[in-house]
């Protein structure tokens, strides 16, 4: 591999330098006033709502990381805890606002309820060899749910721009999008180090292998409504315009860790197939309606 090395040192530098430099957005620094609400509800609403509901529900993926990493070591458990979740819930908190003074309802989030198959893997990670898997998996689900809140959020800046919204765009948008690479980048330095400094067995990694291509789950979509739903951020922001681009761009991380053997495969295919099929699903659900690209509410894609 031509990454340079990553040990435990730098990550944890990473995650006490993240947690100096940006610290929960300031909610008195927010400007959410808007020249035409109308307007970016139609083209935002959909979007908005499943972000703002992603990012909420941050609460709950906490309470799941304690039970999914039994033996979580310092420097994650500062991660999700003491800079990750209270950037992520200051962000739901901002979008739901974003999106009441836009006239939508507050978001319906699921912040308790942690589901049984998170229980499973749980108890079956108090073995360490399994615990290992599943914090290489949790390390490359949180690569990629990062990366995909990057491009969502940078489609939604560009969009205010073009519309003129150039006080939520920079007091709301560009204030969240600013902390997600940092989310990305610990995500990135753990996995690399996992594999790196060997702690992986060759097994284990087949077994990774394993799970994430039969368990590939889009961010936020446990349901068949919520990947419906997903599929309108990635329609609606013009994700869908270069899909294979885009995955590509979201799965680098596992390609190169999770399929190194597989020379020259560019994309995973279980990753492509589950954007394609949300956005497909959400292009049927529109055709149903009778609706068109944009100017639709009440959908909920992307967020971390
Ligand atoms: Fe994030
Ligand atoms: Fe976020």
């Amino acid at each position: 591999m031509s990454e340079p090395r990553v040990d435990a040192t730098r990550i944890r530098e990473h995650v006490l330098r993240l947690g100096e430099r940006h610290p929960p957005v300031d909610l008195d620094s927010t400007d959410y006033r808007v020249l035409d609400p109308a307007a970016v509800r139609d083209r935002f609403g959909g979007v908005l709502e499943y972000m703002a509901r992603v990012e909420v529900e941050v609460e709950r993926n906490v309470l799941e990381l304690a039970v999914l990493l039994p033996d979580v070591s310092e420097t994650d458990r500062l991660f999700y805890a003491d800079v990750w979740g209270p950037q992520e819930e200051r962000h739901g908190i901002l979008l739901d606002t974003l999106g009441q003074h836009l006239g939508m309802p507050p978001v319906v989030a699921n912040t308790g309820e942690v589901p049984a198959r998170v229980r499973v893997l749980g108890a079956l990670a108090h073995l360490p060899v399994v615990h290992e898997v599943v914090r290489l998996l949790y390390y490359l689900t949180g690569a990629a749910t990062e990366k995909s809140a990057m491009l969502a959020y940078q489609a939604m800046s560009e969009g205010l721009g073009e519309m003129g919204e150039h006080a939520v765009k920079r007091t709301v948008v560009d204030a969240i999008k600013v902390q997600e690479p940092g989310h990305f980048a610990f995500y990135r330095l753990s996995a690399q180090e996992m594999v790196q400094s060997g702690a992986i067995a060759p097994w284990q990694l087949h077994l990774a292998r394993l799970l994430r291509s039969r368990s590939y789950g889009l961010v936020g979509a446990a349901t068949r409504e919520q990947r419906t739903d997903f599929g309108g951020v990635v329609v609606e922001l013009g994700l869908d315009e270069q899909l294979e681009r885009n995955v590509r761009d979201i799965s680098r991380l596992e390609t190169q860790l999770l399929w190194a053997h597989r020379e020259g495969l560019q994309v995973p295919e279980y990753a492509l197939a589950a954007f394609r099929d949300a956005a497909a699903m959400y292009r049927e659900r529109l055709a149903h309606r009778g609706g068109g690209r944009g100017g639709r509410r009440g959908g909920q894609a992307l967020a971390a």
